[in-house]
């Protein structure tokens, strides 16, 4: 029995993955960021290394179940005062680590095939899910530059993405993401409500019992 060589090839270069529209100006790219999952995670790993995971506070004082951290120019931060974007990680009191240049690239890539040219992030906000984790319905808007998308990459267990409408009350769709799917939304669902319903338990090959996402944003 021989192989063909190119069935080798990691990637078929016919089957470009599948752009699924989700709403005007927003799209799921299945499996966009499959092929990279292991060099994303392994910088997730150097990010971390740096500038640890954490539990943030809501300015109402609650402890949110996702663990956070943040890489680039600038870090989504949550405290008793508010919700901002700090150059300093108030943790270490040092500089968040800079983006890496994977990451950068495949923001980058995943906008323009999703409608979005030369989309160039300052920030990726890391999040870290375990078993029982959510994230409850939000508008992603503290961000000065709404013209910009918001680039959205699942990598480990999958999960139920909500994804609503402009209005809190709007009723969110299921939809599922699994490793390597990306979702990008901009344009008229820049601020539309999403979130993440309590993770399901389960044990991936790259990331054992956790789900990551990084979520990349221009905020200025
Ligand atoms: C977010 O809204 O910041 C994260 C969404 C996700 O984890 O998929
Ligand atoms: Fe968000």
């Amino acid at each position: 029995m021989t192989f063909d060589l190119f069935d080798a090839l990691p990637t078929d270069p016919d089957a470009a993955p599948a752009a699924e529209p989700l709403a005007p100006g927003a799209v799921v790219l299945r499996g966009f960021a499959r092929e990279a999952g292991p060099a994303l995670l392994g910088a997730v790993g150097e990010v971390s290394a740096g500038s640890p995971f954490r539990h943030l506070v809501t300015p109402g004082g609650l402890r949110m179940s996702v663990a956070m951290t943040n890489c680039g120019e600038r870090g989504w931060v949550s405290d008793r005062t508010g919700y901002r974007y700090d150059g300093v990680d108030p943790d270490s009191g040092r500089p968040w680590p800079p983006m890496p240049e994977p990451f950068r690239q495949l923001a980058r890539d995943a906008a323009a095939a999703a409608g979005y040219a030369d989309f160039r992030p300052d920030a990726c906000l890391i999040n870290r899910y375990l078993p029982g984790t959510r994230l409850s319905l939000h508008q992603d808007r503290d961000e000065l530059d709404l013209r910009a998308p918001i680039v959205s990459v699942s990598l480990g267990l999958p999960a139920t993405f909500l994804w609503g409408g402009l209005r809190r009350a709007d009723g969110p769709a299921r939809v599922r993401l699994a490793h390597g799917d990306v979702v990008v939304w901009g344009g008229p669902s820049r601020l539309v409500f999403h979130g993440i319903a309590p993770l399901a338990a389960g044990d991936h090959p790259l990331t054992g019992a956790e789900r990551i996402n990084l979520t990349f944003r221009k905020t200025r």
